[in-house]
């Protein structure tokens, strides 16, 4: 089935073609819906191209245009903008279209892609925190909306599990670590030693030099390095693994920077070779001298000590991902500060001769209410495990005061689905790119554009059909009669339109905008069209819309990352 921008898309084409004009323009949903539904500025941009009167051309256009189906007499507004208003009879049939397909009317990329997500991608023995949430949540949503346009999606996390870090990791283990505040807390007795050696090292030479030795024999293969270095790792993926549960986020593959570490050698030879790459000052730098912004910003691969850096194993990445993984297409998200280094790594990439799509998905940060980087009182940053579990408790105060009759169990499981949706809504809902500020009141209410008002729509949906106690039929016939209807109807059709818009550029908050704008159009609905207590034939008409909104709040929250409960 086809969108209703989609027909009329097509039905401006054929007008275009049957004027004699060429292609221009498209058609977008209307900016002021009261001058109608859609709208092309096809005319102007043909008027300024051909230097002709833009109304006059929207004349001609309109005399093409076949759309009586669809649509009232198109009209001309302002100066040459054309107008298409939907007729109710037809969005009734829409919707009834609707109703009838799992997707919801939306699209199947006709190129579908390989896509490897890399995203979240937290660091080894250091904890994940609250600044990886952006990255780990706004992956999640892209590769949900990719998935379900029907790109194959390969989630990669690109785990921080080597590199310079392990020096100090390792003489913090052998000569500062409490054995038994490892056994009650592992992650942070594994961050307190690595901190504490870092302090050292700043003043300490002798603790300077003992972490590189301690690298050094690491990178050599010494086993008893080797088995410290292994088990940091694993007790930090025992700390992911269980965020990732709460999340609910889930990779296909981890391949942390160790995964690379073979291959560094044969990265650094190869672009010696090619010539890319060149020594200097006793290092091995790409240098990007024809790039005015990258001209004196070389990107190091291979240190004058020999060792090698996150650029050289992003090297060997881009390698992998596309000659082993077979991708078409690379997103790597995660904070704005990267942009350089990507950017440096994508053009070194095209210059060895790769033809995939490299996009670097950047993303602002959170604050706290002072408007400065989100930290703890200490000054720490803020452990994603304590802000998630106080995004539960919270959300448990809640459930409790509004249904106490529900068990503690039931109370539970609904306050984790609010109080998680809660926390990954406040950040998908914004721009990527902003800064917002992370506030619990604003993001658990149910007012507003949060994700508890969108679960409570949801809820308010079945609740009417608990007590119609039977279950849902689709109606033969749809009748909007009530403005409200109408809308609402006209918003359900939207949904099509707005999820491939996501992939645009990277933009999960246009997805939670509409379900925004739906749940408005919703509860303006629900105020002034009684359900239960409506005659035939619009209780049918009001029971299909009611469900037709639970299905698409339902399917939105879910390419969002977020569940919705029955009762709240
Ligand atoms: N571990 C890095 C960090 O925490 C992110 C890795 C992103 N991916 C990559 N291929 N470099 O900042």
């Amino acid at each position: 089935m086809q969108t209703f921008q989609k027909v009329l898309t097509c039905a401006l084409s054929d007008a275009l073609a049957a004027a004699g004009l060429p292609e221009a323009g498209d058609v977008t949903q209307a900016t002021d819906p009261r001058f109608g539904d859609y709208q092309t500025n096809a005319a102007l941009i043909l008027a300024k191209q051909r230097g002709e009167n833009p109304r006059q051309l929207a004349e001609k256009i309109i005399a093409h245009l076949d759309v009586e189906r669809w649509c009232a007499e198109p009209t001309i507004a302002g100066a040459g903008f054309i107008n298409f208003r939907l007729k109710p009879r037809a969005v009734a049939s829409h919707i009834r279209e609707l109703l009838r397909d799992e997707r919801l009317g939306a699209p199947v990329s006709v190129r579908r892609q390989k896509i490897v997500i890399d995203f979240g991608s937290p660091n080894v023995a250091k904890p994940m925190h609250v600044g990886h949430i952006r990255s780990t949540v706004l992956g999640d949503a892209l590769a949900r909306v990719a998935a379900f346009l029907g790109h194959e999606v390969i989630r990669d996390n690109h785990i921080g599990d080597w590199g310079t870090q392990f020096g100090m990791v390792i003489y913090g283990w052998k000569n500062l670590l409490d054995r038994n505040a490892l056994a009650r807390d592992p992650i942070a007795e594994l961050v307190r030693v690595y901190k504490k050696t870092n302090e050292l090292a700043k003043t300490d030479e002798n603790v300077r030099d003992a972490c590189r030795e301690e690298l050094v024999r690491l990178q050599a293969g010494d086993a008893a390095n080797l088995g410290i270095w292994q088990e940091t790792v694993a007790l930090s993926m025992k700390e992911f693994e269980a965020a990732y549960q709460i999340l609910g986020v889930h990779y296909d593959i981890q391949r942390g920077e160790s995964f690379y570490n073979d291959r560094l050698p044969g990265v650094v030879a190869r672009l010696c070779e090619s010539g890319l790459a060149e020594r200097s000052e006793g290092a091995i730098c790409v240098f990007f001298r024809d790039i005015p912004e990258l001209a004196d910003k070389p990107c190091l691969i291979q240190k004058s000590d020999g060792g090698f850096n996150y650029a050289t194993t992003d090297i060997a990445t881009v390698d992998y991902r596309i000659n082993d993984l077979g991708a078409d297409t690379v997103w790597i998200v995660t904070g704005a500060p990267q942009k350089l280094h990507f950017q440096q790594i994508f053009e070194i990439a095209r210059r060895e001769g790769y033809t995939a799509d490299f996009r670097h998905v950047t993303h602002g940060s959170i604050l706290g209410e002072d408007r400065k980087l989100m930290k703890t009182r200490s000054g720490d940053n803020v452990p994603l495990r304590e802000l998630l579990d106080e995004a539960v408790h919270r959300a448990e105060k809640i459930v409790a005061e509004k249904n106490p009759e529900l068990c503690a169990g039931e109370q539970r499981a609904i306050a984790l689905t609010i109080g998680i949706g809660a926390v990954k809504y406040a950040d998908l809902s914004q721009y990527r790119m902003s800064d917002y500020v992370f506030s619990w009141d604003r993001m658990l209410s149910l007012q507003g554009n949060t994700a508890p008002y969108l679960q409570n729509a949801y809820v308010r949906i079945r609740s009417i059909f608990r007590k119609l106690g039977t279950g849902f039929v689709a109606p033969n016939e749809l009748l909007l009669a009530e403005p409200a209807e109408l809308n609402l109807a006209k918003r359900l059709g939207h949904f099509a339109e707005t999820v491939p818009q996501v992939l645009n550029d990277f933009r999960p908050n246009l997805l939670a905008n509409y379900l925004f704008e739906l749940a408005n159009a919703f509860h303006a609905f629900y105020e002034a069209c009684p359900v239960l207590k409506a005659d035939e034939p619009a209780q049918s008409t009001r029971l299909a819309l009611c469900e037709l909104t639970a299905r698409v709040l339902q399917k939105g929250l879910e390419l969002l990352g977020i569940a919705v409960p029955e009762k709240m």
